[in-house]
């Protein structure tokens, strides 16, 4: 049976970056989808509704529909460290954040972690990400029982390290391949998780290490490779002393073989023109996350270069450093730093849009199933309305058109603006 959600939508089946006439939107839209999640059509809802004459329909006129949001970086464990203020990406680590994540050694509370932290993604309308996982191979299988239960598409996988960070969170080479194996083989294309082959950083990997994460990538189709690049000066002094070899940063993974399509690189700030050069060359993606640039200090994203450089990006919330898993904030905070970056004025509200949902899909590989309306792609939706006698509700009645619409819902719609969120066309979330 098809069934056809009433709402009003907005989605980018188009790159705004590419030129006009990005954004799709219906006043009185309508979503229709079948049992399968498929969408069928998308459209003015008089039309939709006398195509599918049998349908069932859902009237949420009142709310707003967009595609469930894709956070392309964020770590499962660090949501107790949000809102460590006053350091600087190292001390930050050592201090607050490596800390936090040795407590993952305890399984009781690693599973309750991931339910909570999954159950908090949903509840901020994000219906895909790619999850930076823990140390501790319990702590990941807890983090996809709890991503499976939820329905949400994740990808994720152990974290390996072998030097440069606690001793308790180091592992060896081969106790790290088969521990991701043994992981890999029960979860990846289990519904809607896929694995990530995630090394922490350079700093945390001796080549061997990073070799490992090639032979894992390799003999596992349609993994997923995720880990950090150029974010700090620090970091990226320490890796030059720890590969003397290395052309730069970019090259440590590259000469590991691990660039490529599949493989998804967060921050990216300090980049040189040679290494957006190998990036685009090997269509590796960035993960940007700008809440927490702003919050380490580490720098202002080069958005003008990526986009002129043609490297495929998306947006990142990277919780705990990063400042909520909101991916509404994160485009707000991304426009904020754009504005003042002399290039500035780059992003608009359809920007906005297509980097929360549609970018993200193309930079996790799930462009083909998500991230816009497309019809034959899955109904993952977040549907968002004012609270009653809200800013935001005061800012809409008066809103003359889509773009002061969807530039208000960025500016102002948080985690209780986000009523219900589905995918595949399923609840898995509605506030009570
Ligand atoms: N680099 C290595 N680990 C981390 C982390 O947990 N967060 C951030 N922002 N950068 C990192
Ligand atoms: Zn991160």
């Amino acid at each position: 049976m098809t069934t056809i959600l009433r709402a009003r939508v907005a989605h980018t089946p188009r790159d705004p970056f590419a030129g006009s006439g990005a954004l799709e939107t219906f006043d009185d839209g309508a979503i229709a989808f079948d049992d399968a999640g498929v969408i069928v059509a998308i459209g003015p809802y008089a039309t939709v509704a006398q195509q599918h004459p049998g349908a069932r329909i859902e009237d949420r006129s009142e709310c707003i529909a967009v595609p469930g949001l894709v956070d392309t970086h964020v770590h499962f464990p660090q949501i107790a460290v949000i809102g460590a203020m006053g350091l600087q990406l190292l001390d930050w680590l050592d201090q607050r954040t490596l800390p936090e994540e040795a407590k993952m050694a305890d399984p009781l509370h690693a599973r309750k972690t991931a339910k909570r932290f999954v159950n908090a993604l949903k509840a901020n309308g994000t219906t895909s990400a790619l999850v930076f996982g823990a140390h501790f191979p319990q702590a990941q299988q807890a983090l996809f029982e709890a991503a499976d239960a939820a329905g949400l598409r994740i990808s994720s996988g152990l974290i390996v390290s072998d030097r440069n960070l606690r001793p308790d969170l180091h592992t060896t080479p081969d106790a790290a391949y088969e521990a991701s194996h043994e992981l890999k083989a029960r979860w990846h294309g289990h519904n809607r998780l896929r694995y990530a082959v995630t090394p922490r950083f350079s700093v945390s990997c001796t080549e061997a290490m990073l070799d490992v994460c090639h032979t894992l990538l390799q003999e596992t189709p349609d993994a997923l490779f995720t880990s950090h690049v150029n974010e700090s000066p620090g970091e990226i002094a320490f890796v030059k002393a720890l590969f003397p070899d290395a052309r730069d940063y970019v090259d440590t993974y590259e000469r590991a073989g691990l660039l490529g399509r599949r493989s998804v690189l967060a921050h990216n700030v300090h980049v040189s023109d040679e290494e957006l050069r190998q990036l685009k060359q090997t269509d590796t993606a960035i993960a940007h996350c700008p809440s927490s640039n702003a919050f380490l200090a580490s720098g202002i994203f080069p958005m003008v270069r990526h986009v002129e450089a043609g490297v495929r990006f998306g947006m990142g919330t990277d919780v705990g450093a990063g400042t909520g898993l909101s991916m509404l904030k994160e485009g707000l905070v991304a426009y904020h730093v754009q504005m003042i970056r002399e290039e500035g004025h780059l992003l608009g509200p359809a920007h906005l849009l297509y980097l929360a949902t549609a970018a993200g899909a193309n930079a996790i590989g799930l462009q083909d199933t998500c991230g816009d309306f497309t019809p034959g792609k899955q109904a993952d939706i977040a549907l968002i309305k004012a609270p009653e006698g809200s800013t935001l509700e005061m800012v809409l009645e008066t809103a003359p058109d889509w773009e002061a619409t969807l530039g208000a819902l960025f500016t102002l719609a948080r985690e209780e603006c986000v009523i219900e969120t589905r995918v595949g066309g399923e609840i898995v979330f509605a506030r009570v």
